[in-house]
């Protein structure tokens, strides 16, 4: 199967073939995502919160981003990977939201990056893809902002939010954006902005009428027993299993039946008897 392109993704909206996101933030997550036959991988900033246990996205660093893209990349070299620009690598000045998309193609093998905002990051945006690295822009709750926000929570409900967040979609698109990710905002105004805009969007708690949707590797599988946001559905239950299994194993070591003779390596009694002379 080829790796999705950005002008492909754009064609799949025409047709109306939905396009399907999950992030991954490893080796063994990129290549389930990979075998699944996902269209996008995503290694976003959530990286934070489910794989390294901060409270929110904000203490992500450039560094995180660029190791674990590298090992999402060794597990799916045949799927587009988006890898998330972290907070404060683009809100300096173009320059470095330049530097620092091109060091997650160079240094990460990204396909393409993610940003977070609108109207604040537009000529980032656009000086991004004048430097040919395909943007995906975010907006609606976009995590990086949750100390401005007062919290992870619905956007665009009220009339003057809708509104905003339509405009900051128009402005993306305008800036060269490829794709769109809207979370957290009400159905009917992510209905609106997929018929108002030429390139795809992407939800996340965004309802039915997006060209794709996302979700985090870590929710959708419940590997982590962690508090889900309501648009999160588990797909499996993998931390009971996970749980169960090294139960498993710790019983079976203390009681003597882990490991038995199958998981274990011969000798000669020859040989053993000259090595206890
Ligand atoms: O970091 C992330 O996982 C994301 C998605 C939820 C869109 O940005
Ligand atoms: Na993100």
């Amino acid at each position: 199967r080829d790796k999705l392109t950005t002008v492909r993704m754009r064609e799949m909206k025409k047709e109306k073939q939905k396009i399907v996101m999950v992030t991954a933030y490893d080796y063994p997550s990129a290549l389930v995502a990979q075998t699944a036959g996902v269209d996008v991988i995503l290694v976003g900033d959530s990286l934070g919160m489910v794989v390294l246990g901060y409270e929110t996205t904000v203490p992500v660093t450039m560094e995180d981003m660029i190791h674990h893209t590298k090992a999402v990349r060794r597990g799916a070299a045949n799927t587009m990977i988006v890898s998330d620009l972290p907070f404060l690598s683009y809100h300096t000045s173009p320059e470095d939201a330049v530097r620092n998309a091109g060091r997650l193609l160079q240094e990460g093998l990204a396909d393409a990056v993610k940003l977070e905002g609108g109207r604040d990051v537009i000529e980032q945006v656009k000086r991004i893809v004048k430097a040919q690295i395909p943007v995906m822009g975010h907006i609606g709750l976009t995590p990086q902002s949750v100390h401005q926000l007062g919290g992870f929570k619905v956007q665009g409900k009220d009339i003057v939010g809708a509104k905003r967040i339509l405009e900051d979609a128009f402005l993306l698109e305008d800036a060269g954006c490829f794709a769109v990710v809207l979370e957290c905002v009400p159905s009917k105004l992510a209905e609106l902005i997929s018929e108002k805009l030429s390139i795809p969007t992407i939800g996340i708690g965004a309802g039915e009428s997006c060209d794709g949707q996302v979700l985090v590797y870590h929710d959708l599988l419940g590997i982590n027993n962690r508090y889900l946001p309501k648009f999160a559905k588990n797909y499996a239950n993998l931390f009971t299993q996970m749980v169960e299994g090294i139960q498993s194993y710790a019983d079976e070591v203390r009681s003597g039946r882990f490991p038995t003779e199958d998981y274990s390596f011969k000798m000669s009694d020859e040989i053993l008897a000259e090595v206890k002379k």
